[in-house]
């Protein structure tokens, strides 16, 4: 990651425009400071950090800056201001530059997205053979891919450029609140190979209620799930969830041969373990609209004595913790704020000043865990 190390800094008044950089304010609290810092439309958060024996300048991972180059730039021009760097690797590369793939996408994407094309979704793509398999076989629809492993992804993307297709989108996110951003009636297949079972942590698995749900409403009329396991246990347990409703088409194989097996798929065929399939057809879809939510504070002509604010609240299916909160003057304020589902924690910072309360940067995303936590931190902050 970007940074350098100084002995000493001596930082410049601010707000400075250098270069299109727009270095807006310092936040500080005990040894911490931190820039908020604009360019072009990428905004950012330059961190200081006093070590004792060295000062740290980097970032804050809650802003991804693409090009990597871009945040580069702030710091070198930070570093003018230190006489003594000990050490820093601000260098830019071509490379570096290139590797956010643009068919990277952040989850917010799909809120502007018009689906005019087939979509097909893979949750938990892993290796990514199914997912290629089906990005060459259907190069007239867009293939979604939903992963949390980040090594995969990597790959994943690699193998993409190699093969040279142009139809795949990769989303680096819960697959269980991403469906959450899709419009109804988008999606004609959802793919799940393979998915951990979970045995002894239930709360994490893919198929629940709510994602069944979720799925009936962003697929098409007829669209299906595709659920592929070896785990009896987990087929079991997936069978009578997808049992619980009211009405339903189902289909069930054992040891079904697809024209691709995936890396798992070809573990445990080595083992002659079987192989479970449940196809879901969605003939009864649920016809309700994604969310959608400004994200603005309301009732900011009240704001608390944000010193004594509450510093976490917990509910069913979401929560807030106020991470830290920065002094920008006597009456303003920035706080560092992780709110949002239990698995996928957002991680935002909340400008505080006269004119009321924002997030920096971009707004959360409409999920139902960030609304209701967005509820939570108006309320704490405002009366
Ligand atoms: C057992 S691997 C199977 C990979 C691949 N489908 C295959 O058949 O080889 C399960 C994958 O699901 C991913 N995963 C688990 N939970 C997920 C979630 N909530 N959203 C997206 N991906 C998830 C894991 O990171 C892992 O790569």
């Amino acid at each position: 990651m970007p940074h350098f190390l100084a002995k000493t800094i001596e930082l410049p008044k601010l707000p400075l425009e250098i270069d299109g950089y727009h270095f807006l304010f310092l936040a500080k609290d005990k040894n911490e400071i931190l820039i908020p810092t604009i360019y072009l439309n990428k905004k950012f958060i330059i961190k200081i950090r006093d070590r004792g024996s060295d000062i740290y300048v980097g970032y804050d991972k809650s802003h991804r800056v693409s090009p990597i180059g871009v945040l580069k730039g702030a710091l070198s021009i930070l570093k003018r201001y230190s006489k003594d760097v000990i050490s820093e690797n601000l260098t830019i590369t071509k490379e570096r530059q290139k590797e956010l793939s643009g068919f990277q996408k952040e989850p917010s994407f799909f809120l502007d997205y018009k689906f005019d094309k087939d979509i097909l979704l893979e949750v938990g793509f892993g290796s990514g053979r199914h997912l290629i398999y089906q990005a060459q076989k259907n190069r007239d629809k867009i293939i979604v891919g939903i992963e949390i492993h980040k090594p995969s992804i990597e790959q994943v993307l690699r193998r993409i450029k190699l093969e040279g297709l142009e139809n795949v989108f990769i989303v680096s996110y819960d697959a269980r609140l991403f469906f959450e951003l899709l419009p109804k009636f988008s999606v004609e297949a959802i793919f799940v190979h393979f998915p951990v079972p979970w045995d002894k942590k239930p709360h994490r698995r893919v198929i629940s209620q709510n994602f069944i749900k979720e799925s009936r409403r962003i697929l098409k009329s007829d669209g299906v799930i595709e659920l592929r396991t070896d785990s009896e246990r987990y087929f079991r347990y997936s069978f009578e969830e997808f049992m619980k409703l009211e009405k339903s088409s189902i289909k069930f194989e054992k040891n079904r041969d697809l024209d691709v097996v995936s890396k798992y798929e070809d573990r445990w065929r080595k083992q002659d373990k079987n192989i479970y399939d449940i196809i879901f057809s969605n003939n009864n879809p649920i016809d309700r609209d994604r969310r959608s939510f400004d994200f603005e504070f309301r009732n900011v002509e009240n704001i608390r004595n944000i010193i004594n604010i509450e510093k976490t609240i917990k509910k069913e299916e979401y929560f807030v913790h106020v991470e830290k909160i920065y002094e920008i003057d006597g009456s303003a304020y920035l706080l560092s704020i992780s709110f949002g589902s239990f698995e996928t924690p957002e991680r935002r910072f909340i400008v505080i000043d006269g004119s009321g309360c924002q997030y920096f940067g971009s707004k959360p995303i409409p999920t139902k865990a960030n609304i209701g936590a967005h509820k939570e931190i108006e309320m704490a902050l405002c009366t």
